[in-house]
């Protein structure tokens, strides 16, 4: 598996690298911002994404974006294809990702926003703390990222205070805890939770 700072000899994989997404958050019935294969381009073009690769066969993605003037960074739209999961490569490309943000912009606070137990557990172990959505950035562009997303009508609700994601933040400034692991358990009942407190108008 070759894991790597994209550029754009790998444009032809823009095209499955939504699909994957798309399809994927369909089979989760979860919301998604959606991504269109010229918004992958961009983010290979400016080396700011990672991609996965067996030979020459798509695996996974991960890409960077950037708010507030690049006193944020988010790591977003990560996806590993079906065929390679459970294997522990979204936890290498967070990784690789992970490093390439601090690499390229290391005063950005790194954060990310996921309804996903993977993703939480592999934020947390990188050193990322859950937070409240007021502490993340209040750059409107990426807010309207979540205007694709089957469960805005939460995040409108609310004010933007909360949604059915939860929020996590990685502080530079700030020494991170090693050796912590997420309470999957607890995790799954805030979820649950939230979703019986947010979603239970549309069950009626
Ligand atoms: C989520 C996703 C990226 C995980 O990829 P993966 O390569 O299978 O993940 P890894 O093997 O690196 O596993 C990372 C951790 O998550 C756990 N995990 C993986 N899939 C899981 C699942 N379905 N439920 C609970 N935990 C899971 C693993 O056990 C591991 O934890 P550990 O270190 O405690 O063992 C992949 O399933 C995917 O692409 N899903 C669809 C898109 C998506 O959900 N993206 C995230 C949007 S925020």
């Amino acid at each position: 598996m070759n894991i790597v700072v994209a550029n754009t000899s790998h444009f032809k994989y823009a095209q499955i690298i939504c699909d994957t997404i798309a399809v994927s958050a369909k089979v989760r019935g979860t919301g998604i911002a959606k991504r269109t294969p010229e918004y992958i381009r961009g983010k290979l073009e400016n080396g700011n994404a990672v991609i996965a690769l067996d030979g020459d066969t798509f695996a996974g993605f991960c890409y960077i974006e950037i708010w507030g003037h690049a006193k944020y960074v988010a790591n977003s739209g990560l996806i590993v294809h079906p065929d390679f999961r459970g294997k522990g490569l979204a936890k290498s490309i967070k990784q690789k990702i992970f490093e390439l943000s601090k690499e390229k912009f290391p005063d950005a606070k790194i954060f990310g926003i996921t309804t996903g137990l993977p993703v939480m557990k592999i934020n947390y172990e990188l050193g990322y703390k859950p937070v409240t959505f007021s502490e993340l950035t209040d750059d409107p562009e990426f807010w309207k990222g979540c205007q694709t997303c089957k469960n805005f009508d939460v995040l409108t609700r609310t004010e933007q205070k909360m949604c059915l994601c939860t929020g996590m933040l990685y502080d530079p400034a700030t020494k991170p805890k090693k050796e912590k692991k997420v309470n999957g358990k607890a995790f799954n009942r805030l979820k649950s939770i939230k979703e019986q407190l947010f979603l239970k108008k549309n069950k009626k």
